[in-house]
């Protein structure tokens, strides 16, 4: 069993900066891995960077994270990932991490995501570029996690993404904006590895726990949702066993 600890939507900045340092400190006594699902600064700064590093650096797990849109406001993603790494955290964008917990192998495969929607409600490939862009966007994006999953040969993998995969974490949300929430094409990717958990963040108003259609659990780790500073999920290689939390 590997016991993952996920939360995401931490918004930090220099007044949130301490909330859960208490907490992660305590990460090594109920976690082999913590994932950050996204938005960990207000407004993508680096200066609230510089504080997401001094909330989540020098833990006792490995820290691996994706950026979430809040993180890109600023329009310097790649400085805000500099940071983050310099800190120690494994920064994911269409790539992966295997880490090693307690002899048993640990795939984590990482992307931002993107809308699109879901179940027939979504958004075409047609008409201006805008729209096109938009659409391709999420293609884009979900075929570098399916590629990223794919790739991997580990005992357990995990997918880790800010917008939702599927929409039964979304429920909550209002429905006019589940296309911006999220999209069915993230879902289909992680279907399409033998993946056993799907973490995501982004939908503050969301539902904690969903499924994608070919069975794989989903989990909506956004702090507002979880209302602690992570949640653990004991995870099987087949399949996820159960959750926790804390
Ligand atoms: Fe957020
Ligand atoms: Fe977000």
């Amino acid at each position: 069993m590997i016991r993952v600890a996920a939360v995401g939507d931490v918004h930090l900045d220099a007044d949130v900066q301490g909330r859960y340092r208490p907490a992660l400190e305590q990460l090594t006594e109920c976690a082999d891995v913590l994932l950050l699902a996204g938005d960990l600064t207000r407004h993508g700064t680096v200066a609230e960077a510089q504080c997401v590093a001094r909330e989540f650096g020098g833990l006792a797990v490995p820290v691996v994270a994706v950026l979430g849109n809040h993180d890109y406001q600023s329009d310097q993603p790649d400085a805000v990932r500099a940071t983050l790494r310099e800190a120690g955290l494994t920064m994911l964008e269409g790539d992966s991490v295997v880490l090693d917990c307690g002899g048993r192998s640990l795939g984590v495969a990482g992307v931002k995501g993107f809308g699109g929607g879901f179940g027939g409600h979504t958004a075409s490939n047609f008409g201006e570029p805008e729209m096109k862009a938009f659409v391709g966007t999420t293609v884009a994006a979900a075929g570098a996690l399916r590629a990223a999953l794919g790739a991997l040969d580990c005992d357990v993998l995990v997918a880790l993404t800010h917008y939702a995969p599927v929409p039964d974490t979304l429920v909550g949300e209002p429905v006019e904006i589940y296309p911006f929430l999220g999209s069915y094409l993230l879902g289909e990717a992680i279907d399409a590895a033998p993946t056993a958990l799907a973490i995501h963040g982004h939908a503050h108003a969301g539902s904690e726990r969903g499924t994608t259609p070919g069975g794989v659990p989903v989990r909506n780790v956004a702090h507002p949702v979880i209302r602690q500073a992570y949640s653990v999920f004991h995870v099987e290689p087949q399949p996820v066993a159960a959750s926790g939390a804390r």
